[in-house]
Order: C-alpha cells, then sequence, then structure tokens
C-alpha cells in the first residue's frame, strides 16, 4: 500500500450548491431533480442550504471559495430574491476570491422577467443555458419544456444582462438525428457567441423514461459522423475540447469543472450534493448530502447522509480518473500536492503507457491515442 509522503498541499476550494425541482422530469435525466408540485419551498431551502453551510464550515479551512456551481434540477427555477439571500448568507459565513467564477444552471423554459438581471444582481457572473437542441422534433422528443424561438430568447436575454461569459448545453447522437441536423444546432448556438459549449452525447441511464422505453438512436457510423463533423466545425471555429464533452474558447474553461478535473476541493451543499476535502491532517473526504428534498428539508442537525475516506490505495486512480480526463493533462507535481503520496507508486505505469504512446513524456496527460482508450489506460491504477 503507498504511503503518504506529505499531507496533501491545502487545494483551492470550490462550492457545488444542488437545486433539486424542475417543471418536469425529462426522459433521459438520471440527475437528482424532481418535477415540482405546488410552490417551491424558497424560504425553508435557504434556511436549509445556509444550516447546512453551518456544519461543513471546519472544512474550509481558512480558503476563500474560487468558483460556485449552482446546478440541478433547475437552479434557475428560483426567484432572483431567492439568490439575493442566499449570497447574503453565504458571504455572511465564507470569503469569496475577488474574481470568482459564479455559475447558474437555467432552463429557457423558466425565464420570467427581469430574472436574469436579478441574478446578476445577486453576484452571479456566469449561466449555464440548458437548450439540448434547435431543432423542434428533437426538443419534442427529449420531453423540454421550450421551443426553439424559447432557447434563443434566453440567450439573448442573458447576454442583454450583462452575461458575456456563458455556456449552452447540447445534446448530439439524438433519437433520427441526422449529422447536418447536430451541426446546425451547432452553428445556431455559435451565433450566439457562448464562451463555453458542453456537448454532450446523449446517453441511456438507468431509471429513466428512455431507459424503460428505449428510443431509437443513431447506429455507430453515423454517431461517429456527427461526432466528427461537429469537431470539426467546433475546432475551425476557435473552441478546443479541454475535457471530452467541454467546448471552450480560448482560456474560457470552466473554472468550476476544471477544479474537480484537478482533483481540487469541493463543498456541497443542497439535496443530494457530493463534496471532496483534504482535511488538513492528510485525510480525503468525500461526502454526500440527504437525496429527497422532502427528507433534505426536513433534517434537524447534519443533512450529511454519508462520508468516507478517499484512502492512499484509491487515490492515485481517483486522481487519474479525474486529471486524465483533461486534453491538456496536469503537470507531475500535482499528483503529490493533491494526493499527498510521491510519484513512485504510479511511476512504473507512466513509464510503460508513456513507452506505448499512450501518455505524452514529463507530464500526466494522454496522447491522443491514450484518450480514446482512456478506460483500458485507467485499469493500470487500478
Ligand atoms: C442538470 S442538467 C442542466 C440544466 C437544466 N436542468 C436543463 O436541463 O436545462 C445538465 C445537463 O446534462 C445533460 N444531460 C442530462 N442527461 C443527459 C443524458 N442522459 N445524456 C447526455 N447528456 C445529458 C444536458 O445537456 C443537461 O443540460
Ligand atoms: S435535464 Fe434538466 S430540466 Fe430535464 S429533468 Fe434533468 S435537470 Fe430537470
Amino acid at each position: 500500500m503507498p504511503s503518504a509522503s506529505a499531507v496533501p498541499v491545502c487545494p483551492p476550494l470550490s462550492l457545488y450548491i444542488h437545486v433539486p425541482w424542475c417543471v418536469r422530469k425529462c426522459p433521459y435525466c438520471d440527475f437528482n431533480s424532481h418535477a415540482v408540485r405546488g410552490d417551491i419551498p424558497e424560504d425553508a431551502y435557504l434556511t436549509a442550504l445556509l444550516e447546512d453551510l453551518e456544519q461543513d464550515l471546519s472544512f474550509v479551512r481558512g480558503r476563500p471559495i474560487e468558483s460556485v456551481f449552482i446546478g440541478g434540477g433547475t437552479p434557475s427555477l428560483m426567484s432572483s430574491g431567492f439568490y439575493q439571500r442566499l449570497f447574503e448568507g453565504l458571504r455572511q459565513r465564507l470569503s469569496f476570491a475577488p474574481d470568482a467564477e459564479i455559475t447558474l444552471e437555467a432552463n429557457p423554459g423558466t425565464l420570467e422577467e427581469g430574472r436574469y438581471e436579478g441574478f446578476r444582481q445577486a453576484g452571479i457572473n456566469r449561466l449555464s443555458i440548458g437548450v439540448q437542441s434547435f431543432h423542434p422534433a428533437h426538443l419534442k422528443t427529449l420531453g423540454r419544456i421550450h421551443d426553439a424561438t424559447a432557447a434563443h430568447r434566453a440567450i439573448e436575454t442573458a447576454k442583454a444582462a450583462g452575461f458575456s461569459n456563458f455556456n449552452i448545453d447540447l445534446m448530439h447522437g439524438l433519437p433520427d438525428q441526422t449529422p447536418e441536423q447536430a451541426l446546425d444546432d451547432l452553428r445556431q448556438a455559435l451565433d450566439h457567441q457562448p464562451t463555453h459549449l458542453s456537448w454532450y452525447q446523449l446517453t441511456i441511464e438507468p431509471n429513466t423514461e428512455f431507459f424503460s422505453r428505449p428510443p431509437d438512436l443513431p447506429d455507430d457510423d453515423r454517431l461517429w459522423e456527427i461526432y466528427r463533423q461537429g469537431a470539426e466545425y467546433l475546432r475551425a471555429h476557435n473552441f478546443d475540447d479541454y475535457e471530452v464533452s467541454a467546448w471552450s474558447r480560448p482560456n474560457l474553461e470552466s473554472r468550476h469543472n476544471l477544479n474537480y478535473w484537478q482533483f481540487g476541493d469541493y463543498l456541497a451543499l443542497g439535496a443530494g450534493g457530493h463534496g471532496k476535502v483534504s482535511l488538513g491532517d492528510g485525510r480525503i473526504l468525500r461526502y454526500w448530502k440527504t437525496r429527497q428534498p422532502e427528507a433534505y428539508l426536513n433534517r434537524i442537525g447534519s443533512r450529511t447522509a454519508g462520508s468516507e475516506d478517499i484512502e492512499l490505495k484509491e487515490r492515485p486512480l481517483e486522481f487519474m480518473m479525474n486529471a486524465l480526463r483533461l486534453k491538456h493533462g496536469v503537470g507531475e507535481d500535482l499528483f503529490t500536492e493533491r494526493t499527498g503520496l510521491p510519484l513512485s507508486p504510479v511511476a512504473v505505469q507512466l513509464e510503460q503507457l508513456r513507452k506505448q504512446h499512450l501518455l505524452v513524456p514529463g507530464r500526466i496527460q494522454t496522447t491522443e491515442q491514450g484518450q480514446r482508450y482512456l478506460n483500458s489506460l485507467l485499469e493500470q491504477f487500478l
């Protein structure tokens, strides 16, 4: 079993906040999201989130918050007043880096007059807009609550409210989708000049409607053609796939997601949130919050449903699973900084993978071929 050479250097700290409600459940989605019945209990959720934070303050250890991601569910269902009060509460308990990236996920079907301006006033400085497709038939198959016009309007409204840094979520490999239709989605998205694009291939997840009644998906040849043409188009428009589904303009990667993939620390608040923190004595803890919104709201005391140490022997694989997702990888020093382990327990595997031209020399970074065989490559670190 590897031994710790040092405790992990105090990694940058992010904050994830989960909002578990949606207007209705999309048939492909396995996130912790629940169709809302009646009014959302905003006041009670705000109180619960701040109580939840109080319990986790010892994890902060004087660090400023470098990024916040408010994900869901549909965080844009909550009013801007909710976020104003939430950030007041957060700022009373935490310090934020002066240039902290603060992102909120927005569904175009929840656009209300003045809401995006209110989000900005609350301190949110980045939006991630869930469009999925601009094609009417695909929006219908995906059970989305908005049409293409509403998606365009949401993006324009976000820009008019001052969100120059924004992401658009699109999915590809949709039922009956042609490469031309997938390209057209990308074209329409890029017409709005986003700084970032999350371009996910649709996957069929257990416990979803699509899993019980699978739609007809494109075959592998067509999936490859959709990906090939789309990737070529995005590269020609100055977007870099710094991770398999994450495309950005130069230097505009999602700093929040980069921190996950660089094995940084993150606090988690809200129903079903997952966190990971280095405790300062060599331990690294992962923990998760009560998942059901009702139970989360009504819980007295800690809302942590479970936690476990990331043991020394698990750390090499955990680190590699994250860092090797990044096309540009990470420096070797980061391994020791974040895991507290010397490089020696993985030196043999790194050398072997370099000889097979799956990793580049001198860094923890895949070659193009290594990226293609990422799963079998990772098995080396089991
Ligand atoms: C939590 S949702 C985003 C925000 C908001 N709830 C919405 O849907 O507009 C995160 C993103 O994950 C992607 N996603 C969800 N389920 C997926 C699946 N089965 N396959 C591929 N991408 C998926 C979608 O692009 C979605 O926008
Ligand atoms: S994709 Fe978004 S809107 Fe649809 S159910 Fe999942 S979290 Fe909710």
